[in-house]
């Protein structure tokens, strides 16, 4: 649909940006602070671990400075469940003493706080008692911690999260400390899921008994999926795709109900993914207040024969671009590249149309105002004479704030935008190599240098973006 009139933002829309602890903080063993199964995983690196990232833990009064001045509305963090609970279970009253000088800071420069609860970070000690998310006792654990974080943080926090891209950590298990020996991934995908959708319910409503007032929702990672050609059986294998990535996943997270042509595949493989009703009359009485999303790219899918070879996704580790091989679920559907879009150095296909798609099938399925959580161009930046010339940065945020205001005209209640990530953060496949912020943290992988910050050319551009409400989208001339 074309629009002869736009429709602008709201008054009130969330201008955000957002980071992630175990990403932006270090100071990994600090002040109380336990072992997480992120801290574990990234120290087979000697400089690219979570000791000092960009140093945030000691540097967010500064940070925050840096935020004010760009006029950000509103910042998304994660607290780290180990600077609360360092072993899951007994409480480290430093952790709040930080979190509280965070967001004291943050209102003090008139900066809405948005909490994501968990962003790929419990504790490794209970990875190691219990294999983690695959054990039911996860539920009573996180419950624990997020209402230690309402009780403590809700009188000036508004706007949480309850887990990060749910649907994507099933995808790639090695995210979040791995399959345990011995169970096979879809069994573990499914359990996941499930324990998940129950720890997010029972943390939303908590959320709503202990503050009314608050706004609550899940996170998802959706990359659209588009059939490789009209050709019925790819159609079906993009449907496929969109269903059991995304779908299922956010059903049980929204609806409470689970899509019967998951179960049937599953079923068929030996697997009984039904709910004990106990658990349906859970998940369908919660509902939550938003949902929030992250959008990168779309993808292709193509019909892929029972008889094929499976291939499980992966990762360009180093982008060099072509390096990345596409998924094979056979019986589902295969990935494929698609040959009308651009993509980054690690293959992400770049697509703002798709932000739209997406907009309009989450919210024409749930009905329920969307957060864009995260959005944004993995590059490596290079720093000359001082400055960082991110030119490709603005262009691929400029198309998707267009396309996103387009989404708005089409009716979709959109309440904010925050683009990934405020800095340069350790990024979750590639350290330091692939930067997505608008300020620059003189570092690398191999040296941790100044870290000092710089402002990139995209920092100056959205300071326009966002003072004039999004009016100001195309205007190269009011950047630096
Ligand atoms: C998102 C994650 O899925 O992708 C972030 O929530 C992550 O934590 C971002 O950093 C970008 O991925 P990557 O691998 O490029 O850092």
């Amino acid at each position: 649909m074309e629009h002869l009139v736009q429709k602008p933002f709201p008054d009130d829309f969330l201008w955000g940006a957002a980071t992630a602890a175990y990403q932006v903080e270090g100071a990994f063993d600090e002040e109380g602070k336990g072992l997480s199964v992120q801290d574990a995983k990234n120290f087979s690196n000697p400089v690219h671990n979570t000791t000092v990232t960009s140093d945030h833990y000691h540097r967010f009064r500064e940070d925050v400075a840096l935020m004010k001045s760009l006029g950000l509305k509103s910042y998304r963090f994660s607290i780290a469940w180990t600077r609360i609970y360092p072993d899951g279970v007994t409480l480290n009253p430093q952790g709040i003493i930080f979190y509280n000088q965070l967001i004291d800071e943050l209102l003090k420069q008139g900066i809405e706080p948005l909490v994501t609860l968990y962003h790929f970070d419990h504790p490794q000690a209970l990875q190691q008692a219990w294999g983690g998310w695959y054990d039911d006792r996860m539920i009573d654990y996180f419950a624990r911690f997020a209402q230690t974080c309402f009780n403590e943080f809700g009188d000036r926090v508004s706007y949480f999260m309850t887990l990060c891209e749910s649907n994507n950590v099933v995808l790639y298990p090695d995210l979040i400390g791995g399959v345990p020996e011995g169970v096979a991934v879809e069994a573990w995908r499914f359990q996941v899921s499930r324990i998940m959708a129950l720890a997010n319910a029972k943390v939303i409503t908590l959320c709503h008994e202990i503050l009314p007032q608050a706004k609550i929702g899940p996170c998802i990672g959706y990359a659209v999926a588009y059939a490789a050609t009209c050709a019925p059986q790819d159609v079906l294998a993009a449907m496929n795709e969109d269903e059991f990535r995304t779908f299922y996943p956010l059903d049980l997270l929204c609806l409470g109900r689970q899509n019967p042509t998951v179960v049937s595949f599953f079923a068929q493989r030996g697997l009984d993914i039904r709910l004990a009703e106990h658990e349906r009359i859970t998940l369908k009485n919660v509902r939550p207040d938003f949902i929030a999303f992250n959008y990168y790219q779309s993808d292709v899918a193509k019909y892929c024969p029972l008889a094929s070879q499976e291939t499980q996704p992966g990762f360009n580790a180093d982008g060099q671009k072509g390096g990345f091989k596409y998924p094979h679920f056979p019986g589902l559907y295969a990935g494929d590249s698609n040959p009308y879009l651009q993509r980054n150095d690690w293959d992400w296909e770049i697509d703002p149309v798709g932000l739209r798609i997406a907009c309009r099938k989450l919210y024409d399925r749930y009905q329920l105002p969307l957060m864009i959580t995260e959005n944004g161009l993995g590059a490596c930046d290079s720093l000359i004479g001082g400055e960082i010339n991110d030119v490709y940065r603005i262009n691929y945020l400029q198309q998707h704030i267009a396309q996103m205001r387009l989404a708005i005209s089409d009716g979709v209640p959109i309440w904010g935008y925050y683009p990934w990530s405020f800095m340069d953060v350790m990024s979750t496949s590639n350290g330091y190599h692939k930067r997505y912020g608008f300020v620059y943290i003189d570092r690398d992988d191999q040296q941790l240098k100044t870290l000092r910050r710089i402002k990139k050319a995209s920092f100056y551009w959205y300071q326009q973006v966002i003072s004039s409400n999004g009016k100001q989208l195309f205007n190269q001339e009011s950047c630096k």
